[in-house]
């Protein structure tokens, strides 16, 4: 077996992993750092982020008023202290992104460009028209190309950490490529493989998103945090869930029903003059409660409700939404600058994710995570669009130089005892290849997963539709043992990979699942038919929800409040 040793292996190669694979080398140029990728890193998801990156940049704008903002959206879940660093060091670090190479659009004045975001109290996102993950990961990726120091293990599946004495000293990746198994030793690990939309069968997120690195932490004893909070996304394409971006609606969309009403102005949703700019979590409920009330529009994909751009001009939008023109042409046949685009919500991010501090460190000594594998609670229980692009350079920054300084004093591990873990990996994976025994198939065990966690872990919640899905999901677990598996190739073993997701996606639905159906209050994205007020008295606390091969085990952990008192949220 194929031994490699670095100092940091950072897993994924996204806009968190890539940032914190400079990070670590900006902080020590002479450490070693592998970065190993599921996918060649241009095609990690950050590429198909559209709307923008929040961050400080005009004058009638304040570090304290986007703290508040972010507070506020989080339904108050946010912690303080790490909501008032990522405030700070934002400007900094998409002002570092522009002298990478990011084109930021312009004012006429040559000043950066920003536009309205939800939730946002002025104009504060950045953006390159609205190919911002394109742009982004571009500049990261090229400017990580400097540093020989930063080694790329592309296409390597990692399905293991490797550990000794209750430390992390590497993992063990599937090169899928040849079908072999190696080891990556590192004093550190950061993971930043980011988010798990796939758990779910109607999400803007990539095939890619599988949860593979919340699975990762979780087994190996670190919690899941707040996984509860799962986050819709207001304006998906039907049938495909391509993303619509928000953008839309900075740049003046209305959302209108079948009656051709703007039902976020004439109807009372507690958005107030906020209208389209209102929090994601708020605009999804209304939208449903819209088609609810027999206000939507019957489309073969199920209800859906407009968004009218007609009126913004052909210039505007092929200026500041080419994207969009794009793919509302090419995915429902409709053109923006004469009709309105067919959207519903959709499954978009997850708040919560492998538990860290401000450092991203796990409790799991040399391990960090960063970006939306990571719940380092700055987005609470619902975050507001454009912070989360942000969240992956300031928490991927500081989770890379964290890295570097706990490797300096962390030993290598023994190699005989790693090489034993791999060999046992190599097996598990080997048993995989070509398993023709057993009754179940992938696709099957994942369309009843996916649909466990839409009709149990939905825009709207009950107690027993919650209970349902937890119960699916351990029936669930105990059929997965039953795969049946044909290819018994080496190269691109697809099927390989895909039971190994699917293994990973069980663990974290399941995650998420009873960490909802725990949860009796309404709070954010989390909104309970049966408990459907804020109970700040008994569950202003995260949830942390601990692996257990005899299921998962909750607990609670405080939140860190500062300045910003918790109030009703009202807009
Ligand atoms: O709508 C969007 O462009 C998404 C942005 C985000 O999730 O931050």
């Amino acid at each position: 077996m194929e031994v490699i040793e670095h100092d940091v292996v950072v897993v994924g190669g996204g806009a968190a992993g890539i940032r914190a694979a400079i990070a670590a080398i900006e902080e020590d140029p002479n450490v070693s750092v592998a970065m190993v990728s599921k996918v060649y890193p241009m095609r990690s998801h950050t590429v198909s982020a559209e709307g923008g990156a929040a961050a400080v940049a005009r004058e009638d704008d304040t570090l304290e008023m986007h703290g508040y903002d972010t507070v506020k959206g989080s339904d108050f879940l946010g912690d303080q202290h790490v909501i008032e660093y990522f405030v700070e060091e934002a400007p900094k670090e998409l002002t570092l992104l522009e002298h990478w190479g990011c084109p930021w659009s312009r004012n006429e004045d040559g000043t950066v460009a920003t536009r309205a975001f939800g939730g946002m109290t002025t104009k504060r996102t950045w953006f390159a028209a609205d190919k911002v993950g394109f742009h982004m990961l571009h500049a990261l990726f090229q400017h990580s190309m400097q540093f020989d120091r930063i080694v790329r293990y592309d296409e390597q599946f990692v399905t293991r950490l490797l550990m000794e004495d209750g430390a992390v000293k590497g993992v063990v990746a599937l090169d899928m490529r040849q079908g072999e198994v190696r080891l990556i030793r590192g004093r550190a690990v950061v993971l930043a493989t980011g988010g798990a939309g796939k758990c779910f069968p109607f999400t803007t997120n990539g095939n890619i998103k599988t949860g593979d690195g919340m699975a990762l932490a979780y087994r190996a004893g670190v919690p899941l945090k707040d996984m509860e909070f799962v986050q819709y996304h207001p304006t998906g394409l039907p049938g495909t869930g391509i993303l619509i971006t928000e953008a839309t609606r900075g740049e003046g969309g209305h959302l209108k029903n079948s009656e051709g009403t703007r039902f976020l102005v004439e109807y009372d949703y507690g958005l107030g003059t906020k209208a389209e700019l209102g929090p994601r979590d708020m605009i999804s409920r209304a939208i449903i409660q819209e088609i609810q009330a027999g206000r939507g529009i019957e489309g073969p994909y199920g209800q859906y409700v407009h968004l009218d751009l007609t009126h913004l001009g052909e210039a505007k939008l092929k200026e500041r939404l080419p994207f969009v023109l794009e793919l509302a042409r090419t995915y429902v046949g409709v053109d923006p600058v004469t009709q309105p685009i067919p959207i519903r919500p959709v499954v978009h991010y997850m708040m919560g994710g492998v538990d860290t501090n401000i450092d991203g460190a796990t409790d799991l000594p040399g391990l960090y995570a960063a970006g939306e594998v990571a719940c380092v609670s700055m987005n609470g229980a619902n975050r507001l669009g454009s912070n989360s692009l942000t969240e992956c350079l300031v928490f991927g920054a500081r989770s890379g130089r964290c890295a570097v300084a706990f490797a300096r004093g962390a030993s290598a591990g023994d190699e005989a005892s790693l090489r034993a873990q791999g060999e046992e990996e190599a097996h598990r994976i080997e048993t995989l290849r070509g398993k023709n025994k057993g009754g179940e198939t992938i696709a099957g065990v994942r369309r009843e997963m996916q649909q466990a966690m839409e009709d149990g872990c939905g825009v709207y919640r009950e107690q027993g539709s919650m209970d349902a899905a937890v119960s699916a999901l351990a029936q669930l677990k105990g059929r997965y043992a039953d795969l049946v598996l044909r290819d018994t190739s080496k190269v691109f073993n697809t099927e390989i990979i895909a039971a190994l997701e699917l293994g990973n996606m069980l663990d974290v639905a399941e995650a998420v699942a009873v960490s909802a159906a725990q949860r009796q209050e309404s709070r954010g994205a989390h909104t309970r038919r049966d408990f459907t007020t804020r109970d700040d008295q008994n569950w202003l606390h995260h949830t942390l929800c601990h692996f257990d091969p005899a299921g998962p085990r909750i607990d609670r952990k405080p939140v860190t409040l500062g300045h910003w008192e918790p109030e009703e949220r009202k807009y």
